[in-house]
């Protein structure tokens, strides 16, 4: 069993030392870093997920971006730790922050990742969304929940003003 709640500033380091352990070395010089460099993530989305001796075991982030005037909340990074996966604790962790965030008024979410993974919660490609180089278009997807919201945002991904 594992205990959901939001991240708190305690949590950081502990969640970045299992992002550094699920991720590949230099992970922060993925161009999606430079759309978080200064800004504070979502209060409230960012969770954590301890089991019940209070291990960490896996952790989700949100950041706000822009789409020209659009706002828009990117997903991830999302993790969970090696020992823990294949257990649905990855699925848990998007769904239940995609419902807060649905909750707090995000209409528009976002992220660079795997159709193939996320395609089950909602996401599909985003034509004519643009991250910063070098993305491979085919792995920014958008979640489809209020696809009309989608229409005529097109551009470049920017930092949060
Ligand atoms: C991606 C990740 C968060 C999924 O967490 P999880 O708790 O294992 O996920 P779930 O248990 O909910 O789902 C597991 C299923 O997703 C599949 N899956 C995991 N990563 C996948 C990927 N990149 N593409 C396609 N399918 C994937 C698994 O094969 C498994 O399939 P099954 O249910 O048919 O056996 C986890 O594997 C992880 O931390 N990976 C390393 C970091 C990472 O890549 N994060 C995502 C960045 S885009």
């Amino acid at each position: 069993m594992y205990a959901l709640k939001p991240e708190t500033t305690e949590d950081w380091w502990e969640v970045e030392a299992l992002y550094d352990l699920c991720f590949a070395p230099g992970r922060e010089a993925l161009s999606s870093y430079r759309l978080r460099d200064g800004v504070p993530p979502v209060e409230g989305l960012s969770s954590v997920a301890r089991d019940s001796d209070g291990i960490l075991a896996g952790a989700i982030r949100y950041w706000p971006v822009q789409i020209g005037m659009h706002k828009v909340l990117l997903l991830g990074p999302v993790a969970v730790h090696p020992t823990r996966q294949g257990e649905g604790l990855g699925s848990a962790l998007i769904r239940d922050s995609l419902a807060r965030a649905d909750e707090n008024g995000w209409l528009r979410v976002m992220l660079v990742g795997d159709e193939p993974y996320y395609k089950k919660f909602g996401f599909s490609r985003l034509d004519g969304v643009l991250m910063p180089p070098p993305t491979n278009p085919e792995r920014v997807l958008g979640l489809n929940a209020h696809a009309p919201v989608w229409q005529n945002v097109q551009g470049k991904v920017s930092r949060s003003a």
